[in-house]
């Protein structure tokens, strides 16, 4: 029997949503969705109001749009219009990876460094529609880039941190930009980051790219190109404060945003304006239950969407304070998110479940010795979260009186799909439970039928909802093909899922070729085309295998060229190689020499017998019958068995 929890009194007494206008919220918005968004459109402001709320076909060449006749300025929603009634009111805390370092920006404060940014990159000539990487730590800039972007109309493309100088290069390339936004180094658990450095690399191979902006976050000695490069506090300080705000077409695009499918090169993600807003928005209002005044912490980096949806545009869009952490969950010690979590008195507080499982073996003392009396929700998101982790979150760091609000989403859905709401949902720990206002759920078989009742399945989504992606960037078939030819008529999710009686989803992970590391999606391709780009390997092929602290470890299978010994030295080198080449989220965990790959007579290697023996379910091969060579099996599983 899985444990129930109820709502709690305290939460119940003022949450924005409770269980009865839950229920008629959601009927409404599936009966008459055009009504219900209509209506929760006009949380923004806009500058020509729409009359059209939503054109959508999934079929065919997939079209969607919402609010489309609207125009609007995304920055100005989330600065501008707060200057009034909030100016002075704390919008970013920043937290520094120094506990020493701390800052608190307010909205007026932010509101002028934006338009000074959007200045400086207006007199480098960037116009509206062009393409902006941004490659930043965790610093209040890295949020003044994106909206100085929303600002004038150019399209972001935030590349995370960790990210090495050819996938950097290779998503730089990918959408043109004409302007790269980074930082000398950053500065994470003590240790330098050195983007600058990476960046000079990456933009060997980046024609397109005419102006480099630098931060100077640690003042590291760092290499400017002159012409090209340009020192941040230099433009902005010559630039004027004050910047009338575009006027942008709801769906004109606002991000761009890189993210792993099943195969080949990662996907540019589009997001558009005015719809991505209206839903980062209502999500961030309801699913947090968000209050005036709250100090509310995500704990992502803004090179996921997570960051850009959950501390950049819906706290922002809601005139919320937002905390921003430039550092990790153990520097200096285990109890550095408690200590932050008292320093700044947060409220709510949004991890993923590889962090909590992390500071979960630490024991409880590094929890115990801090208050957080200020905590009154919690959230997770990024992958599922086991029952053990639930509740080890709910009992020590919520001390038991704070709902959690598990949140399924993709980088795709621009923002939470299926979750809890705190005064309208009961919780049962691992279920991400129900779908939020205007979400559709459906599980389908492996035809393609619509499953009813208690069932296990692919998740889809049957309609639309305003902050779903809109196109692949620059390969329009890609996105119909990826999300839309599956089962017809329909958005595949690319995710398993189990519907219980009470109608709860628990999702299950993925069904495609992508793995789930610590939260960061990775596809399998990716890494394998990484490892065989090393001279001594001859083949390569990659699965995900459970993993205790990031829920799947990377496990791979390598075929050397011939002549070629398999050594400790090697194994090493290779780890190291595939840092490099993509960055250190793609480590490979495992790494077991094949002499073999199991492959079918027509040569396609079959991964489900791989994911198998990377699991040590040797008995559940399944059918073996078309092997070419069922010898190589065997070899895998002796192999397998000997070293782990
Ligand atoms: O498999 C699901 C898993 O993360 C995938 C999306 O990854 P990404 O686009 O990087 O976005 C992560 C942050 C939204 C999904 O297809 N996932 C995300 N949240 C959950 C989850 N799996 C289970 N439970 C969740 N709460």
């Amino acid at each position: 029997m899985t444990d129930v929890y109820s709502i709690p009194a305290e939460i119940a007494k003022s949450a924005l949503i409770d269980q009865q206008k839950y229920t008629e919220w959601y009927d409404r918005s599936i009966k008459d969705p055009e009504g219900f968004w209509a209506e929760q459109g006009k949380r923004l402001d806009w500058i020509k109001p729409y009359t059209k709320v939503k054109d959508v076909s999934f079929t065919g060449d997939v079209h969607i749009r919402w609010f489309h006749d609207g125009t609007l300025n995304v920055a100005a929603n989330c600065l501008d219009r707060h200057l009034a009634t909030r100016g002075d009111q704390t919008a970013i805390i920043w937290e520094g990876d120094d506990p020493s370092e701390s800052a608190h920006i307010t909205y007026r404060d932010l509101h002028e460094r934006v338009c000074r940014l959007a200045n400086a990159m207006t007199d480098l000539g960037v116009k509206k529609g062009e393409r902006v990487t941004i490659y930043l730590p965790m610093i209040p800039e890295a949020a003044v880039a994106m909206l100085a972007c929303a600002r004038i109309g150019a399209i972001h493309s935030v590349v995370f941190g960790g990210f090495s100088p050819d996938s950097l290069g290779g998503r730089i390339q990918d959408c043109d930009s004409s302007l790269l936004i980074t930082a000398d180094e950053g500065l994470r658990g003590g240790r330098k980051v050195p983007l600058k450095a990476n960046a000079d690399k990456a933009l060997e191979s980046c024609g397109s790219v005419k102006n480099v902006i630098v931060v100077k976050r640690t003042g590291g000695d760092v290499a400017m190109s002159a012409g090209r490069d340009h020192w941040y506090h230099d433009l902005v300080e010559k630039a004027a404060p004050t910047h009338v705000p575009a006027e942008i077409d709801a769906e004109d695009p606002l991000f761009i945003l890189y993210t792993s499918g099943s195969t080949g090169k990662p996907k540019g993600v589009l997001h558009t304006s005015g719809g991505y807003l209206v839903y980062a928005a209502i999500t961030h209002q309801y699913v947090f239950d968000y209050h005036d005044g709250d100090v509310y912490w995500c704990t992502a980096d803004v090179g996921w969407v997570t960051g850009h949806s959950y501390i950049v545009y819906g706290p922002l869009a809601n005139g919320a304070t937002t905390l921003m952490f430039e550092g990790v969950p153990n520097y200096p010690t285990v109890s550095r998110f408690w200590e932050v979590i008292d320093k700044h008195k947060v409220n709510i507080f949004y991890t993923a479940p590889t962090a909590i499982r992390a500071l979960m073996r630490e024991g409880e003392a590094p929890v115990k010795r801090t208050s957080r009396a200020s905590l009154r929700l919690l959230g997770s998101v990024g992958e599922p979260i086991n029952p053990e982790a639930w509740t080890w979150y709910h009992r020590v760091v919520g001390d038991d009186r704070c709902p959690i609000v598990d949140t399924w989403w993709q980088t795709e859905t621009g923002g939470i799909l299926i979750t809890p709401l705190p005064g309208a949902t009961k919780l049962k720990p691992g279920s991400a439970t129900l779908p939020f206002f205007g979400v559709k759920p459906v599980m389908v078989d492996a035809e393609g039928k619509i499953l009813e009742g208690a069932v296990e399945g692919n998740l889809c989504i049957a309609e639309s909802w305003p902050g779903q992606m809109r196109t692949v960037y620059g390969d329009h078939e890609r996105f119909i093909q990826t999300y839309f030819s599956t089962y017809k008529g329909m958005y595949f999710t690319g995710d398993g899922a189990r519907r219980d009686e009470d109608g709860y989803y628990w999702i299950t992970g993925r069904v495609d070729d992508v793995i789930n590391v610590s939260g960061h999606r990775m596809g399998t391709a990716e890494v394998e085309s990484a490892l065989v780009a090393h001279p001594k390997v001859a083949e390569a092929a990659v699965v995900g295998y459970p993993h205790e602290i990031k829920g799947q470890g990377i496990y791979a299978y390598v075929t050397l060229v011939a002549d070629e010994e398999p050594t400790e030295e090697l194994r090493k080198e290779l780890v190291n190689w595939v840092r490099k080449e993509i960055g250190p989220i793609a480590s490979p965990d495992l790494i077991q020499w094949s002499p073999g790959l199991p492959k079918t007579r027509s040569g396609k290697i079959m991964r489900r017998i791989l994911r198998k023996i990377a699991e040590n379910q040797f008995d559940a091969l399944g059918d073996t019958s078309t092997l070419a060579d069922p010898t190589v099996v065997e070899d895998l599983i002796d192999n397998r068995m000997n070293r782990v």
